[in-house]
């Protein structure tokens, strides 16, 4: 696993400024005015940031802007970074400008002079979130690692207002390491032993096996895995942080290690993002580990059904029919759309087990909602308004983009089959929404319950303000508010 960078809050010290190492980022307003800090690299700089702020550069200065100076005078660092914030930067400009000093960074130290800028939590969980490098597998990474020093005038409540955020971080980073992880190396065992450590954090973790599979009838999501020599899997994590009588929120991650496609098997081109198909159970299992690490108070369970979707002998053919643990039989037009029949039956036995007050699946479900949405917004379904407005609500608050489409009988009825109770496909038309409509097939009529197809966002080509290329960890910090400001 990748590690978590280091952050420490000490009080504001403008001596520290000349002896750090790596870079030192100060704060100025956009009329730039001096506070202490600047002044004392204005001194170290022997002027340069007053020519800065005066110069022609300045007045075209946007906010959230950074300017850097290289090998500053006086100094030991190799950059004096000049981070342009509003007074009262809102939460979104403080992480963002966190972030692109984190990116500057690279890797390296970084000195922040925060003072008593306000929102600094902010702008701290901005740069660890942009920190994360998932270098596991590089063998002559030698970068030196890296930490965040914050100087804050009062830096113990800097830090407990940081607490929280932090823990988040590391749901974000724990998600991200799962969803790169090439498959060799996180097969459903080893993902499962992973999840398993996070009883250290106080989660109740149980794994079931495919002998306890079969008994409890979930022959969909075992005919996804029954190609592959790595055995199928559901784990199931509980965080009760709640009243004890309280009904827990179900989260329910597809958890498919990798995806072939089957018999139906995928085209050689792009295979190998097939790896991230575990998505949305990574989504899970950061979330998880976020609740746990901030003692959130509330009863959350998170359950993840992990299977390999791959072609062999013993693999299901196109055309089979398999029953699903809720009784409804299933023809398998094609074997590459495996999500659902791993999640239908998560789905049912999270609701006959738990009987949650609502109910909200993640899954890299559909490249049709990437033609929809592309990398910008995960596709969200639901069959109940109130709970579907305060998840969007809560995934706004954070920033992580999200879009509702949606669902309908006629959509529905494009998955009769001839001689089952239902098809796994319902051909190329509204293909994201036919998904979630086989999903809703699983979801009680009394449970709340949100369906999001994160295929778009949860790994991408080229970097987000948050995160490097690869894995995002979209979802994490929506998931980590919807809990806070609805079950807490
Ligand atoms: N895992 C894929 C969806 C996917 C595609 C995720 C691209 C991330 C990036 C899913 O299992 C799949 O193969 N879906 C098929 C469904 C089709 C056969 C109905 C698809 O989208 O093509
Ligand atoms: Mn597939
Ligand atoms: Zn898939």
């Amino acid at each position: 696993m990748s590690s978590l960078v280091p952050v420490r809050f000490q009080p504001f010290d403008l001596d520290l400024m000349a002896q750090a190492k790596g870079r030192v980022a100060i704060i100025v307003t956009e009329d730039g005015k001096m506070g202490p800090a600047v002044r004392r690299a204005n001194r170290l700089t022997r002027g340069a940031v007053a020519r800065l702020v005066e110069s022609e550069r300045f007045e075209k200065v946007k906010e959230g802007e950074v300017i850097s100076l290289a090998w500053p005078g006086g100094m030991e660092a190799e950059a004096l970074d000049v981070l342009v914030l509003p007074r009262r930067p809102d939460q979104d400009a403080a992480r963002k400008a966190g972030a692109k000093l984190a990116k500057l960074a690279g890797g390296k130290a970084v000195l922040v002079m925060a003072g008593n800028q306000v929102r600094t939590e902010d702008l701290t969980l901005g740069m660890v979130l942009r920190s994360y490098d998932f270098d596991v597998h590089k063998t002559k990474d030698s970068d030196p690692a890296a930490e965040i020093i914050i100087a804050h005038n009062k830096p113990e409540d800097a830090e407990a207002a940081f607490a929280p955020l932090y823990a988040v971080a590391d749901g974000v980073r724990m998600t991200r390491d799962l969803t790169n992880e090439p498959a060799n190396v996180l097969t459903t065992t080893e993902f499962a032993n992973r999840l398993d450590e996070m009883k250290a954090l106080g989660l109740e973790v149980e794994v079931l096996d495919e002998d306890k599979l079969a008994e409890l009838g979930m022959r969909t999501l075992l005919s996804v895995g029954q190609g592959s020599d790595s055995p199928s899997k559901v784990v199931v994590m509980q965080w009760n942080g709640g009243d004890e009588d309280d009904a827990p929120l179900a989260l329910v991650g597809k958890g498919v290690v990798f995806d072939t496609g089957g018999i139906s098997l995928k085209p050689a081109g792009g295979m190998e993002d097939m790896t991230m198909d575990m998505g949305g159970a990574g989504v899970v299992a950061g979330t998880m580990r976020a609740l746990a690490k901030r003692k959130a108070k509330a009863n959350v369970v998170g359950l993840v059904g992990l299977v390999e979707n791959m072609p062999s002998g013993n693999a299901t053919r196109p055309g089979d029919v398999v029953k699903s643990m809720k009784g409804d039989t299933v023809e398998i037009i094609n074997t590459d759309a495996e999500g659902r029949l791993v999640l239908c039956d998560v789905m049912w036995y999270a609701q006959e087990r738990f009987n949650p007050v609502g109910m909200i699946d993640l899954a890299t479900l559909t490249g049709a909602i990437i033609i929809g949405l592309g990398h910008e917004n995960a596709g969200v379904f639901s069959n109940n308004d109130t709970f579907c407005d305060a998840f969007l609500k809560s995934a706004k608050a954070e920033d992580e983009c999200a879009w509702r489409l949606p669902l309908g009988k006629a959509y529905d009825d494009l998955l009769k089959s001839r001689i089952a109770d239902m098809k796994n496909v319902g051909g190329r038309p509204a293909g994201s929404i036919t998904a979630a409509q086989f999903l809703q097939r699983f979801v009680k009529e009394e449970t709340p319950w949100i369906h999001l197809d994160i295929a778009g966002v949860a790994s991408v080509s080229s970097e987000t303000s948050y995160a490097p290329k690869g894995a995002t960890g979209w979802g994490v910090r929506a998931l980590s508010r919807f809990v806070q400001d609805n079950f807490e």
